[in-house]
């Protein structure tokens, strides 16, 4: 089993040696890299679990900037999670004969260390208020857990999940033209590491 949990937001890294977006690589390039070098090395992976946000449904696709060199901070993190979710859905096209389960899952609002880089550029007043609130509505880590606790304790098939229960793929994944044109050219981009 494979966990891809490892994220950052707002990451103040620029870009990596490799000439990539810092944050599109530990959320994206990362999770796909490692991903398939694992299927490929054939070792009996058999559940594939991407963790993901509904922060997603805000992004956008990025062929013209697919390395994120010239994307704007604040879209960052949405993008990337919107393009590991596109990836979770097609690779479950691309391995519907083989015996692998994927899923893209959403932990809800956490509180964890993932807002470390937010403090020094985005607080402001309004931050100050909101803050407050949105720690109110979080879940504790342990919750926070449990969705994607789920997906590996479970007898879960591939799919979008949040809640601790099976969703419905966000709508950007309605989108197959989008998200093909995005798996090809990553694919191709990665095949050069
Ligand atoms: N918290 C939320 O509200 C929320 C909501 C939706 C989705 N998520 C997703 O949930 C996942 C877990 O995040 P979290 O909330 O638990 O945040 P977190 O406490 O900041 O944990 C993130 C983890 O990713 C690791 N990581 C970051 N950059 C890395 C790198 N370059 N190489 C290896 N590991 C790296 C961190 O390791 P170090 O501590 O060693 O840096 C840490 O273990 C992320 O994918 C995040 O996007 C979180």
């Amino acid at each position: 089993m494979l966990i891809n949990n490892a994220g950052v937001f707002n990451s103040p890294i620029n870009q990596t040696s490799e000439g990539f977006q810092h944050e599109l690589v530990v959320n994206y390039f990362g999770p796909v890299f490692l991903t398939n070098l694992l299927l490929k090395r054939e070792i009996g992976l058999k559940k594939v679990v991407n963790v993901t946000s509904s922060l997603a449904k805000y992004g956008s696709f990025f062929f013209d900037d697919l390395k994120g060199l010239q994307m704007e901070k604040k879209v960052r993190y949405r993008n990337s999670k919107l393009a590991l979710t596109a990836f979770t859905n097609k690779i479950i096209e691309e391995y519907k004969d083989k015996d692998v389960e994927f899923m893209a899952v959403h932990p809800g609002l956490v509180v964890t260390k993932l807002g470390r880089n937010i403090l020094p550029n985005w607080f402001s007043w309004v931050e100050i208020i909101i803050l407050p609130l949105l720690l109110l509505l979080a879940k504790l880590p342990i919750e926070g857990a449990q969705s994607i606790l789920y997906c590996i304790a479970e007898d879960c098939s591939s799919g979008y999940y949040g809640d601790s229960r099976r969703k419905e793929w966000p709508q950007f994944c309605d989108n197959k033209e989008a998200i093909n044109k995005l798996y090809k050219e990553t694919i191709s981009l990665l095949s050069n590491f």
